[in-house]
């Protein structure tokens, strides 16, 4: 009975024993292979459950995990409706643990990449006032606590949850992104065997056999930013410069504002990729140059739109709406241009790799980071 006592150091828990209550969506197991990505609220997890603590007969959990982000949240748990916290990130691809308890807020972060694109085994443990982290059976990460105030029960329940948390972002000591494009499989968790309950807004799909970097677009909608909240202008002269690397057809961005909007198919004249409808990629892939200059907007080095008007460069720094993969909400006009379809390698503003999981708003089916190689195959043939 000793070590089951010291998981309660780690998850602690009140007097009141609470019943678990139901989440509004569909029941899966927590065994099977579990994509995190296309969630519409960026902290609710796609996945929940909850136990009593006196049903608790493992201090143990491990699963299988593979992505290509470098951010997001993996692992939550909890006791005392949220009171002690526990919740596993990925942060420059690195994990990091922050830990919630009494008067005591913990983040360490450490080990190796994991954002690789490969399956890794992951396992967290408590050992006494410890928690480790093991990944592929090496102890990359442990983290002692101790406080005096904490209290030692074993009642009440205990929550977990997969990719998000079920407290409030404030309580984090260190915040993170968290959303979360990667996929879990082969899940015990503390040898529970209940199922979990999901959030009713996921869409659960599949994990593809191989994955490659990019974000992936499959036709149905876009990712929104605000250009305010993308790199600055550095010079006039050069203006602002978006550059996508990719195999893609259909949209590739609009750029819009009160009473102007600009939208560039990729094909059509830049030879980029086939027509409308096609089912077919350009082979290798594209490199796309879109430069906004003060009074025009500039593709693959041809201008396209002159106005003396118009100061694109204010309008950036005031906050478009620069839209990749179509026009955004569901006008006409945004019926009209066809969602983009393919994979983007990477996109650069102003030299630097812009991560979709910071746009303003982002279609659930849009993979941030990763690709399916499959899909790209299908496609192309
Ligand atoms: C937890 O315990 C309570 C009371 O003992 C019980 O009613 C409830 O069904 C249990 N919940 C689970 C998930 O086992
Ligand atoms: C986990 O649960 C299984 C089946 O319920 C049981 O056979 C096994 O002994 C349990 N392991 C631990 C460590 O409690
Ligand atoms: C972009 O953000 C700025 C600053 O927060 C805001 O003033 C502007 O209205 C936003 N633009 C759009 C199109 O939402």
């Amino acid at each position: 009975m000793k070590y089951l006592k010291e998981v309660i150091i780690l998850l602690l828990c009140p007097c009141l024993i609470l019943l678990c209550r139901r989440a509004a969506g569909d029941q899966i197991s927590g065994r099977g292979t579990i994509n995190l990505a296309h969630r519409q609220q960026k902290w609710t997890p796609a996945m929940q459950t909850c136990a009593n603590l006196s049903d608790i007969r493992s201090i143990r959990s491990f699963f299988e995990f593979r992505t290509l982000d470098p951010e997001g949240a993996v692992f939550y748990g909890d006791t005392k409706e949220g009171q002690d916290w526990f919740v596993l990130s990925l942060r420059d691809g690195i994990p990091e643990m922050q830990i919630g308890k009494a008067d005591i807020l913990v983040s360490v972060k450490g080990g190796r990449k994991l954002n690789d694109g490969a399956w890794h085994l992951l396992e967290l443990r408590s050992e006494g006032k410890f928690v480790v982290l093991e990944v592929n059976n090496e102890v990359e990460l442990v983290v002692g606590l101790h406080s005096k105030l904490a209290e030692e029960q074993l009642t009440g329940k205990i929550r977990l949850a997969l990719g998000g948390m079920l407290v409030d972002k404030q309580k984090l000591f260190h915040p993170f992104e968290p959303e979360m494009d990667a996929c879990i499989r082969g899940g015990h968790w503390l040898n529970l065997s209940t199922p979990w309950d999901t959030d009713s807004t996921w869409e659960p799909r599949p994990c593809s056999s191989e994955i490659k970097k990019g974000s992936y677009f499959p036709g149905t909608g876009v990712a929104v930013f605000n250009t305010s909240d993308l790199p600055a202008l550095k010079t006039e002269e050069a203006g602002i410069t978006v550059e996508i690397f990719g195999s893609w057809i259909g949209t590739t961005l609009s750029l819009q504002s009160t009473g102007f909007l600009y939208v560039l198919e990729g094909d059509k004249d830049d030879k980029l990729g086939l027509k409308d409808g096609s089912t077919e990629f350009p082979s290798e892939p594209a490199t796309l140059t879109f430069t906004i200059l003060k009074n025009s907007l500039v593709v693959n080095s041809k201008p396209k739109v002159k106005s003396e008007t118009l100061d694109f460069l204010s309008m950036w720094k005031n906050g478009m709406l620069l839209t990749f993969g179509g026009v955004p909400g569901d006008s006409e006009v945004a019926k009209s241009n066809p969602y983009l379809r393919g994979c983007l390698e990477k996109i650069v503003v102003q030299g630097q790799v812009i991560d979709l999981d910071r746009a303003a708003y982002k279609h659930t089916a849009v993979s941030s980071h990763s690709c399916p190689t499959e899909a790209m195959n299908e496609l192309t043939l």
